[in-house]
């Protein structure tokens, strides 16, 4: 045995939920006097964060636990834990599957990390799966980034769509006081952080399950509403939210964004399919109309804004019609950037049942189409950029070349530039745009030009 500080491991798998989970539960770990380890290999502890919204997601995980199963044969004091959202989904089946594992977590079970440790320590084996109430966070997390920040306003999800296990993974919608929100806020500002991105999985039912309705009948506490509360925190320079539903996005809350200064011009809003009765199928609420008036509505508002979106092919009985539907609505809108899936059935979702599946290589065809789409699109809404001043808020060194760094245009476009990260890191810097690519911008600091001509 050893006496050296114990050292731990976390792979994140999935979402920016996930991200931010694995982040508290990083800073609990570390008040433990734990040490982080690069290489899993080396840790006496390793956690995968995992998600289930594909099943290649899924399947990821247990690649990636068969190795540590045979290390553990060998290094029996090594912990092994699975969180997130296929701890969730597979639940006490995980344990017999893996029965080398320690411990198997639930994604509300994040903030409890300490508690079902010391009871591993005792010597028991932990499934910590059953619908709790989520308690205010009161660890430190420890960050990825001393610039961006994630900060969670809502938890869960109260949506039914067909084919989406976040629901069945992540309980119903519970959100944070504006409180308790604005004193992580206020937190990070005194930190140095410069952006902070809100997040929910639906994130426009902000506030619907805490107390309070105006006097015209309306929640007292709606996404828009806390977009106010936040605005004037110090230090924070931009905010930004995600993810939207199309249901519930209002003119309200674009008003919002066009109003407040450090609100991004950035909206991340899935569609799914641009067809109606998929739509429908998918039980999403909404019409493509719907979704069209919203972005117009937007763009009303803010000509340049980006647009972003996810969308998935061939959900079960979605005809080659109905598939160029959603091209339609592509090729129309140009998206600055579009997440596409290839619909994958979940267990315990009501599309996995139906008889009308289509053939893989059916889906794989339309999501190859879909892309190719999407990168032209998005390499002509690129071309506004180039010879634009940007404002890029530096994040980081590029891996790729330490010559320059990188960092996000307000409307969240990568951009790259000649730099010395020590000295810009978390500064905005006014960049001419030089090059532009589909999904990311090259240009020259124009505040202090390194290179006169
Ligand atoms: N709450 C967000 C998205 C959550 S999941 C929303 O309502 O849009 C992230 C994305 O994964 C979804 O937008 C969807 O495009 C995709 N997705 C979810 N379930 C899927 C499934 N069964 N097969 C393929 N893609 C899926
Ligand atoms: Fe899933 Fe629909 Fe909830 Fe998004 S809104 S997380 S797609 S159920
Ligand atoms: Fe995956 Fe869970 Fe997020 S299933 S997408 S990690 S909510």
């Amino acid at each position: 045995m050893t006496h050296l500080p114990r050292q731990y491991h976390i792979t994140t798998f999935g979402c920016q939920m996930n991200k931010a989970d694995s982040e508290r539960m990083a800073g609990i770990l570390e008040e433990m006097g734990f040490q982080w380890a690069e290489d899993p290999e080396q840790a006496d502890l390793v956690l995968y964060n995992t998600c289930t919204i594909r099943d290649n997601a899924e399947q990821k995980v247990y690649s990636y636990l068969g190795r540590q199963v045979k290390r553990k044969h060998e290094k029996p004091d090594l912990t092994l834990i699975v969180a997130g959202c296929v701890a969730q989904q597979e639940g006490e089946l995980l344990l017999r599957r893996v029965p080398e594992l320690d411990l198997v977590m639930g994604p509300q079970h994040a903030n409890r990390l300490r508690d079902l440790l010391e009871q591993v320590f005792d010597g028991n084996q932990i499934v910590a799966t059953e619908p709790v109430h989520i308690f205010e966070d009161i660890t430190k997390p420890r960050r990825d980034s001393t610039v961006t920040a994630w900060v969670n306003v809502i938890y869960g999800c109260n949506e039914r769509c067909t084919y989406c296990v976040v629901p069945n993974v992540r309980g119903v919608e519970q959100s944070r006081t504006p409180e308790a929100i604005r004193a992580e806020i206020e937190e990070l500002g005194r930190q140095g952080f410069k952006e902070i991105t809100l997040l929910g999985q639906n994130i426009d039912a902000y506030g619907r399950d805490l107390p309070g309705v105006t006097a015209a009948g309306r929640h007292q506490h709606t996404l828009t509403d806390l977009l106010y509360f936040v605005h004037d925190v110090p230090g924070i320079e931009r905010i930004r939210f995600a993810t939207s539903h199309p249901r519930y996005f209002t003119e309200r809350l674009i008003r919002a964004c066009a109003e407040l200064p450090k609100v991004c011009e950035h909206f991340h809003i899935p569609f799914q399919s641009g067809d109606n009765a998929v739509l429908k199928a998918m039980a999403r609420g909404y019409t493509h109309e719907k979704y069209r008036r919203i972005i117009d509505t937007i763009r009303r508002y803010m000509p340049d804004a980006s647009i972003s979106a996810d969308a998935i092919v061939g959900f079960p009985g979605e005809t080659e019609e109905q598939f160029q539907n959603t091209l339609s609505l592509v090729d129309d809108i140009g998206f600055d950037q579009l997440n596409t899936a290839a619909y994958s059935p979940r267990p315990g979702t009501p599309a996995a049942l139906w008889d009308n599946q289509l053939a893989e290589d059916e889906k794989s065809d339309r999501l190859q189409r879909l892309n190719h789409l999407v990168s032209i699109r998005a390499a002509e809404r690129s071309q506004r950029y180039l010879g634009r001043l940007e404002e890029v808020l530096v994040e980081d060194q590029n891996p790729k070349d330490p010559t320059q760094v990188m960092g996000r245009t307000r409307g969240n476009r990568l951009t790259f530039f000649t730099g010395d990260i020590a000295e810009l890191k978390g500064q905005v810097v006014p960049v001419r745009i030089t090059t532009v690519r589909a999904f990311s911008l090259t240009g020259e600091n124009v505040a202090n030009p390194l290179v006169c001509a």
